[in-house]
């Protein structure tokens, strides 16, 4: 076929004609993105049937622990040569394996037969050798996919979410989500600081006051989610470091180098300690929302 264009339109249709076949390629771009999007995203949303609200508890976890003893069972009947429980314990772990296998759709692919079925044959066989290369082919069936899974999971259905938090503000009675009360807390402590620097103490002082009131507030949020008295971030330790800044920031002309340093050892020993523990879980959610809206299809 001659590719000179005669006319615009006809350039186009003619131009597109002559191009290579991209559709392998399109094919594979979109592959690699599914991948991506799989290592990245959150974990498929048939996952949600097994967990809170939907279910009573952690289904897919007590499951995994069945899974789990059982083939930790098979190891120790083989260890002891009794071959009579080894054989039952096979059978009972293929059916359990088969039927987790069918719980979430969208994990079908990653729990295959083949390694557990010739677990089944070098037991039959007796053969110490290949026992223990089929042990390991299934343990490494688990492994791939906990590395790329229990993480996400962890963060989705066990971790609790910070932005579903009300916190009620109680001299105003304002109703506060969890980021605005973060960042109250952020602007009062650093214009604690910033407005000394300036030369403005009373400033200051007011901003201490917010951020004594404010954190005081933080200090209620961890019963949402924990039951037993909180140690660190909101603790004894960190209060005699805030009352320290107030100690700094009370006289008529407050050290400026004091006052920073001391809100910098507020900030290392409780938000930056605190953060290390609990962001990872909520920005990694929110990340999640953010790709659900880029989504492209
Ligand atoms: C296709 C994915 C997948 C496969 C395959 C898989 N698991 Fe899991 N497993 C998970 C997920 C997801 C969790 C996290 C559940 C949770 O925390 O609620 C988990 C958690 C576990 C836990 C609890 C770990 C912990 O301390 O939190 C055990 C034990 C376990 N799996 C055993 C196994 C065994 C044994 C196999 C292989 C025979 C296996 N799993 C195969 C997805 C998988
Ligand atoms: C419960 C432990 C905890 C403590 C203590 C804590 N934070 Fe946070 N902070 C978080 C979590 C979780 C996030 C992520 C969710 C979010 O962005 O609101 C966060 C986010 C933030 C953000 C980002 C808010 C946004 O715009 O989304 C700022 C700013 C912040 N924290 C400041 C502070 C400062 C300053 C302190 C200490 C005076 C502090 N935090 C103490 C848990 C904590
Ligand atoms: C949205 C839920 C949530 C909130 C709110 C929350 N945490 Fe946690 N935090 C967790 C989870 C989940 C863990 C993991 C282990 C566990 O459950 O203790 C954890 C772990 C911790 C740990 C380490 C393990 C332990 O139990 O000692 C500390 C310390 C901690 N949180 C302190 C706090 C403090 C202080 C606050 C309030 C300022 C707070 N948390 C608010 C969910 C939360």
């Amino acid at each position: 076929m001659r590719c000179t264009p005669f006319v615009p339109m006809a350039a186009l249709a003619l131009a597109a004609a002559c191009a290579p076949d991209q559709s392998a390629e399109v094919q594979q771009l979109r592959d690699r993105v599914a991948e991506l999007e799989a290592m990245v995203g959150p974990p498929p949303a048939s996952l949600d049937q097994f967990y809170p609200p939907q279910a009573e508890g952690p289904v897919y976890l007590a499951r995994m622990h069945q899974l789990a003893g059982g083939i930790t069972a098979l190891g120790v009947d083989l260890g002891e040569q009794d071959m009579e429980n080894v054989q039952r314990g096979f059978a009972q772990f293929r059916d359990e394996y088969l039927a987790v296998s069918q719980m979430v759709p969208e994990w079908a692919g990653q729990y295959p037969i083949e390694p557990v079925d010739r677990l089944g044959a070098a037991l039959e066989a007796g053969d110490p050798d290949a026992i223990g290369a089929a042990f390991q082919e299934v343990g490494a069936v688990c492994h791939t996919c906990h590395v790329a899974n229990l993480p996400k999971t962890y963060f989705r259905y066990r971790f609790g979410d910070f932005m579903a938090l009300r916190i009620t503000e109680p001299a105003s009675g304002r109703e506060l989500h969890y980021p605005d009360l973060m960042r109250e807390i952020e602007g009062a402590l650093t214009g604690a600081v910033v407005d000394v620097m300036q030369g403005q103490p009373d400033r200051a002082r007011e901003h201490y006051g917010t951020f004594r009131a404010r954190f005081e507030l933080l200090g209620t949020v961890c019963a949402a989610c924990h039951t037993t008295e909180r140690r660190y971030f909101v603790d004894a330790d960190v209060w005699e470091k805030i009352d320290a800044l107030g100690d700094a920031l009370a006289p008529a002309q407050p050290d400026p180098q004091l006052v920073q340093h001391t809100a910098q050892e507020i900030g290392e020993e409780s938000c930056g300690k605190c953060h290390l523990v609990h962001a990872p879980s909520a920005l990694t959610r929110m990340h999640w929302d953010e790709m659900g809206a880029l989504a492209v299809r």
